[in-house]
């Protein structure tokens, strides 16, 4: 898969323009607050439906009602067009011209690292598994399908636990743990090659051997019913679902103790850096295409061994997009951005 072109329409900064791409390594340099991460936001958007804005009337321009990317790629099967539209509280999809749901994108086609990642470390349980989650939703369409029915069985629970209505936990609680147990049932199967493929990337990096990374599960496929049952007045007390993925930690251990806790920032990165490579290895594995690869702001607080070893990762992909304050050596098209507007 390759990424021929980017158009945006009241994106954030971003002047409405079209940007053309190669493939290899294409690099977006630019001063600070002048639109390079908003560039890299906007691309995995238009392929993967996802955004990480708080609210999605965030990524539309000042003074503007509606935003709109629009990506045209060249896959195997031949050209194709991938669109999406941001307005209040909205999201519309399409892949050439025919609206789909936002899950419907291609989930897989992009990974996108950037210094934000060191939370996946550094920061609280609810990151980590919002990285196990995302990456599985990636992975398989069935897991990101049963999350979104997890979810929102687990809210009409949570209701009935804080109204009173407990007659209905009944049902609520089969349910809950049918969806439950599957979801941890796919965790625990992508743990065993995640470990292999984050480990092996935290010593190329050289950070070591000694990542570990398991899972802290409040309860199990086995027991999840009873568990249940054991922590109803808990749970009618505190008006919460207190056991099940939703609650679960993905812990990270650096020489056998947790990198939450005791790791330095340098080493967080190397972490979290080996977290993104597993996950677009993990991607190229699983499908046949291999995933853009999307780096931002490569240099921030990596030594020259970590950024030489970042930048090999980006030339092995087939196609990378990859931003800086400075040109790069050996980057096949270099895009220079201010204000928002880009020049090459
Ligand atoms: N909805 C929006 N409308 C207009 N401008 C916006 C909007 N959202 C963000 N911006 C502005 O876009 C500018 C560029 O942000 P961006 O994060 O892309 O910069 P950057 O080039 O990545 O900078 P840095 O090197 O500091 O990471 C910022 O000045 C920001 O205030
Ligand atoms: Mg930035």
């Amino acid at each position: 898969m390759l990424l021929r072109s980017l158009y945006t329409l009241n994106y954030r900064n971003l002047h409405n323009q079209t940007l053309e791409f190669g493939p290899g390594l294409n690099a977006i340099v630019g001063k600070n607050g002048q639109g390079k991460t908003n560039l890299l936001e906007a691309v995995y958007l238009a392929l993967t439906g996802l955004s990480e804005a708080g609210k999605l009337e965030q990524l539309v321009q000042h003074q503007q009602q509606e935003g709109f990317v629009r990506a045209t790629l060249e896959r195997d099967e031949g050209p194709s067009i991938f669109e999406v539209g941001v307005g209040k509280g909205r999201r519309v999809a399409k892949v050439d011209g025919i609206r789909v749901k936002a899950g419907e994108m291609l989930r897989g086609a992009a990974v996108w690292i950037r210094p934000e990642d060191n939370d996946l470390v550094l920061g609280s349980p609810s990151v980590r598994r919002g990285y196990l989650d995302q990456l599985l939703g990636k992975l398989s369409v069935r897991y990101a399908a049963v999350m979104a029915l997890y979810d929102r069985n687990l809210a009409q629970r949570n209701a009935s636990l804080r109204s009173g209505e407990h007659w209905a936990l009944e049902v609520w609680d089969t349910q809950l743990c049918d969806l439950g147990s599957e979801m941890l049932t796919m965790r625990r199967r992508v743990l065993l090659r995640l470990q292999e493929l984050a480990q092996a990337a935290h010593e190329a990096l050289g950070g070591g051997n000694s990542l570990e990374l398991t899972l802290q599960e409040t309860t199990t496929p086995e027991s999840y019913l009873f568990d249940l049952k054991n922590r109803r007045s808990e749970e009618i007390a505190r008006g919460n679902t207190v056991i099940g993925p939703h609650r679960d930690d993905l812990e990270l251990k650096l020489h056998g103790v947790a990198a939450q806790t005791f790791a330095s920032r340098g080493e967080a990165r190397t972490v979290a850096l080996a977290l993104r490579q597993a996950e677009f290895e993990l991607l190229a594995e699983k499908n046949d295409e291999m995933p853009l690869l999307l780096i931002d702001d490569f240099s921030a607080e990596l030594d020259l061994e970590r950024r030489v070893h970042l930048l090999e990762l980006a030339h092995r992909a087939p196609q990378a997009l990859v931003t800086g304050t400075e040109s790069f050596p050996r980057a096949l098209l270099t895009y220079q951005v201010e204000g928002g507007m880009f020049r090459r």
